[in-house]
């Protein structure tokens, strides 16, 4: 009986190749291995066993798999002193069986972490050897049969702080280097990675792993590579929007000439509504892309991806995904090779010499657009009011600044009579009885940026809340920066602020209450005033800075965005959005939302 079984689960297998017309061309892995390159495949043990064409698709077409999670310590100890490693095990067996590489992930992670664990109150000995005990068990089990473990996984935040965790609070941010050495002494033969997500490109977070890495370098710490996740997205995801691949060659290259590899190590492009034809040629695109990028940087050794087949795909799960219908993967759900398959067998292709899949006009039609801000075409500029300093804005996409011009912030805007005003138009949210409305300006002179926010609104709600903290959570208005000269970043990094002005500083003389990603990085001085029927935030921050040096010119653009947070009870229920490329309220991390400030001389009438 199984062995029909099998021979009919084989021949559905070719069957569908060939509907698919995939049948002539190579698979991943052949393409793979003639790359001497690794394409890989995250995977659970309880994924086996339940349908024949999973096995037959894992092994046919990769030659690299991943422990999506048997390896993670809530699965592998789940009680204190109990070892658990059926799963594991099953993953290690076929791999063998099929002569495929093995990326075990990961020793150490805040998530998976299990209660037993979480609960204890540790001495930083008692912590170590815990945590010694665990990886010895662990990587000591399988000496020899893995050639690369994910020893640390995420352990930044956004911002490329140290996220608090058990390990960093027991032991210290040491607690990296020990679990590298005890991974070492396990297995004196297996590459040690440390993985991360949003760590892509240059921005914070992968600058501050570059640090940590090249410090354990330095310091003789054994560690071998690095892991970019490329958690991706298309369309309004909010998360995730494609990344600019000069960057992550960029980054890539840094990091190989610390003497390390880079992988691709958890690729999957999430998208919004359902996968329609569209939205699957785009996601192929991003992962031509990425794959493309990583064949042509030498030190980028294995491209992963995040699940086998779209039903199996975290994204799924309401924890971490939002939409059921997502597809983020190379094969649906019914094993059948995507767009995305087609586009990481032709970049494979292509890479090995062999007959490509696609034409170059087909690759050039799928690849992700570059951000809004760079590609919306802006019409002539004009002036309405022939006073105005500068031409009209173009709604949520362009704003033209004037310069120079004397401002002084004192709550009085009489000297903003002639420059232009733009409305925060776009409504993310807003109670129909209580409305709110906002327009600015910006202009310069030879020292400043200023910023005018003139706000309506009924009722004023500040001192609730934290102010740095939590001050979006009650009425402010947000401006934001980017002054680093590439508006295509799509994580913060050093040159782009985000400046929350909080209305509690009505009723403050001291240091001007602000927060907002990176606020703190530029000085900036605020005045607010009530209205009769709102309020009026008056902004200046220094033209020179430690981070950035802008020279207004006739022409010069900074990314910019601005946002109204409004309560009119006791939280937040007002949101207003300038940039239209944010209709998400995603700015706060995605700053290729942001839309464009075009400086304007004002003598140039
Ligand atoms: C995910 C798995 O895919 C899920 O099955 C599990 O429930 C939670 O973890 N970044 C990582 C992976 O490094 O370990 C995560 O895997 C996905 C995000």
């Amino acid at each position: 009986m199984k062995q029909t079984i099998i021979i009919f689960g084989l021949l559905l297998v070719l069957l569908m190749g060939s509907a698919a017309a995939q049948d002539t061309a190579p698979t991943l892995r052949d393409l793979a291995q003639r790359l001497d390159f690794h394409v890989g495949v995250a995977v659970s043990s309880w994924m086996f066993d339940e349908d024949e064409r999973f096995e037959a698709t894992l092994a046919r077409e990769f030659n690299l798999l991943v422990t999506e999670n048997d390896a993670k310590w809530c699965y592998t100890q789940p009680e204190e002193g109990r070892f658990d490693f059926t799963g594991f095990d099953r993953l290690m067996d076929f791999a063998e069986a099929n002569a495929m590489t093995v990326h075990a992930h990961v020793l150490i992670w805040h998530q998976c972490f299990p209660d037993w664990l979480a609960e204890k109150e540790l001495s930083r000995d008692e912590a170590l050897q815990i945590l010694r005990n665990h990886i010895f068990t662990v990587v000591g089990r399988y000496k020899g049969r893995i050639l690369y473990w994910d020893v640390v996984n995420e352990a930044f935040d956004e911002f490329g702080n140290l996220r608090d965790t058990h390990w960093l609070r027991w032991i210290g941010a040491d607690y990296i280097d020990y679990a590298f050495q005890f991974a070492h002494e396990a297995d004196p033969d297996a590459l040690l990675f440390y993985n991360d997500f949003g760590a892509e490109a240059i921005n914070l977070k992968s600058n501050a792993i570059y640090r940590l890495v090249s410090g354990m370098v330095q310091k003789g710490i054994p560690i071998h590579g690095v892991g970019l996740q490329t958690h991706l997205g298309v369309g309004d995801v909010g998360v995730g929007r494609p990344i600019d691949p000069a960057k992550l060659a960029e980054n890539m290259t840094r990091l190989g000439e610390l003497g390390l590899e880079v992988q691709i190590t958890e690729m999957d492009v999430r998208h919004a509504g359902l996968p329609e034809a569209e939205v699957l040629q785009q996601q192929a695109g991003v992962f031509y892309q990425v794959l493309q990028t990583c064949l042509e940087t030498p030190v980028c050794t294995a491209f992963t991806v995040w699940g086998l087949a779209d039903h199996y795909s975290w994204l799924k799960m309401p924890d971490y995904g939002d939409n059921p219908d997502v597809a983020p993967l190379l094969f649906d759900a019914d094993f059948q090779p995507k767009p995305a398959y087609t586009a990481v067998q032709d970049a494979l292709a292509r890479k090995a010499g062999a007959e490509p899949l696609l034409t170059d006009d087909a690759i050039v039609a799928m690849l992700p657009p570059r951000p809004a801000i760079l590609q919306t075409e802006l019409p002539e500029p004009a002036k309405s009011d022939p006073a105005q300093l500068a031409p009209d804005p173009v709604a949520g996409v362009a704003y033209y600044a004037p310069f120079p011009v004397a401002i002084t912030l004192d709550g009085d805007t009489s000297d903003w009579a002639d420059i232009p005003r733009s409305k925060v138009e776009n409504v993310i949210t807003m109670p129909d009885d209580m409305p709110s409305e906002m327009q600015f300006a910006v202009a310069a002179d030879a020292d400043n940026l200023y910023f005018l926010a003139e706000v309506r609104d009924s009722a004023l709600v500040y001192g609730l809340y934290d102010v740095v903290a939590e001050w979006y959570m009650e009425d402010s208005v947000e401006f934001y920066i980017n002054a680093t000269g590439n508006l295509a970043p799509s994580a913060y990094e050093s040159g782009i602020v985000q400046l929350g002005i909080a209305a509690a500083n009505i009723a403050n003389s001291g240091e001007p209450l602000i927060g907002g990603g990176l606020s703190g990085d530029v000085p900036i001085q605020v005045v607010v005033t009530p209205t009769e029927d709102g309020y009026t935030v008056e902004a200046a921050v220094p033209l020179q800075s430690d981070v950035w040096t802008i020279e207004p010119a006739q022409g010069g653009v900074l990314g910019f965005q601005s946002h109204l947070n409004g309560a009119s009870v006791d939280s937040r229920d007002t949101k207003l959005i300038w940039s239209k490329a944010d209709t998400e309220d995603q700015s706060y991390r995605d700053p290729s939302l942001f839309g464009r400030l075009i400086f304007w001389e004002a003598a140039v009438g």
